[in-house]
């Protein structure tokens, strides 16, 4: 019986062992070359740009890029984000243009083409907006790991609770680095700046 509990505690330590070993590391792995999480980051989807065009995966390929996924109707973390995109793409100068730039909608129901078409004349007009169907918008949200969730306001409508990371892709198309939302505006362009160098 004594044994058996003994078993049971060294089972219970090994877990615990373990999952601080994931806790710890995983951060780590983000940067890494080969891992899980880079390989399997990204991957096949079809939308339509905010110019009418359709757009694969295979318009990104062999340059670096950086996504985020929103909404026009967003009512502060998008912009946000687009406004500081825009930001350091001015900072970056001549060499802004060596990678893309791309925000995709997670609310297929409101953001058409032409809406999104008008909403990114706001800002840099080298972010490239995608939109898709319902069951389009979760297969690149998916790839990208990215979570998204109506939420009901009381006036009958609806918000989007949804990721806020921007995501640095190496021209290879593997996850290089991440931008918070937010982030301090030395440390972004730095970021992209590495990114275009890699
Ligand atoms: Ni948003």
């Amino acid at each position: 019986m004594k044994s058996i509990r003994i078993l049971a505690w060294a089972a219970v330590a090994a877990l615990i062992l373990a999952g601080g070993y994931i806790v710890l590391t995983a951060p780590n792995k983000l940067v890494g070359k080969r891992n899980y999480i880079t390989s399997s980051f990204g991957g096949p989807f079809v939308m339509t740009s905010h110019k009418g065009e359709t757009f694969t995966q295979k318009d990104l390929a062999g340059k670096p890029y950086a996504i985020f996924f929103g909404f026009t109707q967003c009512p502060e973390v998008c912009p946000t984000t687009l406004y500081e995109i825009t930001q350091t793409i001015t900072e970056l100068g001549p060499d802004a243009d060596k990678m893309n730039y791309v925000f995709v909608s997670v609310d297929p129901e409101r953001d058409t083409q032409t809406h999104l078409e008008t909403y990114l004349s706001n800002f840099d007009k080298r972010i490239v907006g995608l939109v898709g169907d319902a069951k389009q918008t979760a297969t690149i949200a998916k790839a990208y790991r990215v979570y998204y969730a109506k939420q009901p306001t009381s006036d009958n409508d609806y918000t989007i609770n949804h990721t806020a990371t921007t995501y640095l892709m190496g021209a290879d198309g593997k996850l290089v680095s991440t931008l918070s939302y937010q982030e301090d505006a030395k440390l972004r362009l730095k970021k992209m700046q590495q990114l275009i160098k890699r």
